[in-house]
């Protein structure tokens, strides 16, 4: 089959403030494998929707993520001074690295994640997801309406926790550290915000790398330092992937956490499945991450050639940029039906998603973070089981970004609500 390359239509306009994420997924899906879309600040690009031609493109080696020598706009200086995705493409880490670079800066971060040490934390985990549903049920006793917000108190916080443990952050930084990662990757800044945040984030990864230098622990830092008095990676790289890992393990691992919970919330037959063990806690993981890919988008890519891929009869011109559209990919009906819209934690298809990525960049942290996901779910609905929205649905508000597709917040009552 060919589709018609869509050079010649005007771009699909993105919403920056990712008011509806899958409705716009649909639109462009219905635009071919890949559509031409104009980012926030006029910036073309390609929004690949295709779970075919995502797989072929994810693992070829003629498609770079380093802006800094693939990019023609961002060499040229072609893109807005407030471009409000730049902090993306200009960051020096694994996850814009291409070729023997992106190898030299996977190797410091993967031993953190073997599937021993993975296996390890699961402890750690339990015990740490114990404590925080305690304090969100003191919380929920303190506030007079008995409304939470679940985000907050919950899925944001033992993703945290976590990943701060991994990175080795100790904790009379994490507030600082977590106020300045709240903001900073969302795709709707003021420039004036963006940069206090920048200098804020500078400032606070200069008194770690101090910190790790002289006080080395068994944390993704100190591996980091390490690799950096070796000379395999240098200052900037340093600072920007111990950066990079904070934000890798913790909006997304939330959006998970968010999206089951909102999910099963609103689908009483789902979460029953659930609660009385018919459907384990894996599968809603599962179902979920393909749902409500956490990481909507990713940007982004720049194939260092022109690329033609036969099967599409698309052409991607050298130095063009292109965004995999996660979200997209785990809703296409010819992969999992007609219903593919539809949360459904009995599907046989769950697993075939993206949301991990694929092939190089397969995320590192895709077994840790389903750990999280099985423990904090399976441990909030047993203490809980009566839990519930204080707000319709429809109320709550998408988080502001591209690229992470997760709630504002979430509302709930921890007693009281009757599921079925
Ligand atoms: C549900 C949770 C998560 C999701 C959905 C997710 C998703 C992704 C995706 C889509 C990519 C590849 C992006 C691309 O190149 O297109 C990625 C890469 C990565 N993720 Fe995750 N991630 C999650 C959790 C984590 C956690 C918990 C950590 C670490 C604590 C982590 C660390 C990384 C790292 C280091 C990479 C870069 C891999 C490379 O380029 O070689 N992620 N993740």
């Amino acid at each position: 089959m060919s589709f018609l390359p869509s050079r010649n239509r005007c771009p699909y306009r993105l919403d920056g403030g990712a008011a509806d994420v899958h409705g716009e997924a649909a639109a462009l899906r219905a635009l071919g494998p890949a559509a031409r879309v104009e980012l926030p600040g006029g910036v073309p690009a390609w929004s690949v929707t295709d779970p075919g031609l995502a797989r072929r493109l994810l693992v070829h080696p003629g498609i770079s993520k380093d802006a800094h020598r693939h990019w023609p706009a961002f060499i040229d200086g072609d893109l807005p001074a407030d471009w409000p995705l730049r902090i993306w493409v200009d960051i020096r880490t694994v996850q814009t690295a291409y070729g023997p670079d992106h190898s030299r800066l996977r190797h410091p971060l993967v031993p953190a994640f073997t599937a021993r040490r993975v296996r390890a934390l699961a402890p750690w985990i339990e015990e740490t997801t114990g404590a925080l549903l305690d304090d969100l049920a003191k919380a929920a006793a303190a506030a007079p309406d008995g409304v939470v917000d679940l985000r907050t108190h919950f899925a944001s916080r033992l993703p945290w926790r976590a990943v701060t443990t991994l990175v080795g952050l100790p904790e009379a930084m994490h507030d600082r550290f977590q106020a300045v990662n709240d903001t900073v990757f969302t795709t709707d800044l003021s420039a004036e915000r963006a940069d206090a945040n920048a200098a804020e984030a500078a400032r606070l990864l200069a008194d770690l790398i101090v910190l790790k230098t002289e006080q080395p622990g068994d944390d993704i830092a100190s591996a980091l330092v390490d690799a950096h008095r070796e000379g395999l990676i240098d200052e900037r790289e340093l600072a920007d992937n111990i950066w990079m890992v904070l934000g890798a393990g913790y909006g997304t691992t939330a959006n998970l956490l968010d999206h089951a919970v909102v999910n099963l919330l609103t689908h009483p037959d789902q979460l029953d499945l659930a609660l009385s063990g018919r459907v384990g806690w894996d599968q809603v993981v599962e179902e979920t991450l393909r749902h409500q890919a956490p990481v909507a988008s990713f940007m982004m890519r720049f194939p260092t050639e022109d690329l033609y891929d036969e099967p599409t009869g698309l052409t991607f011109a050298r130095g063009e940029a292109l965004v995999i559209n996660y979200a997209a990919i785990g809703r296409d009906p010819r992969v999992h039906g007609a219903d593919a819209d539809l949360f459904d934690i009995t599907r046989t298809t769950a697993r075939e998603h993206l949301a991990f990525s694929h092939g190089p960049t397969y995320c590192l942290g895709a077994e840790l973070a389903r750990l999280e996901g099985r423990v904090a779910l399976s441990a909030l609905f047993a203490r809980f089981p009566t839990l519930g929205l204080a707000v319709g649905r429809d109320c709550l508000t998408p988080l502001p970004s591209l690229i992470f597709n997760g709630h504002r917040e979430i509302p709930v009552r921890l007693e009281g609500n009757v599921h079925s």
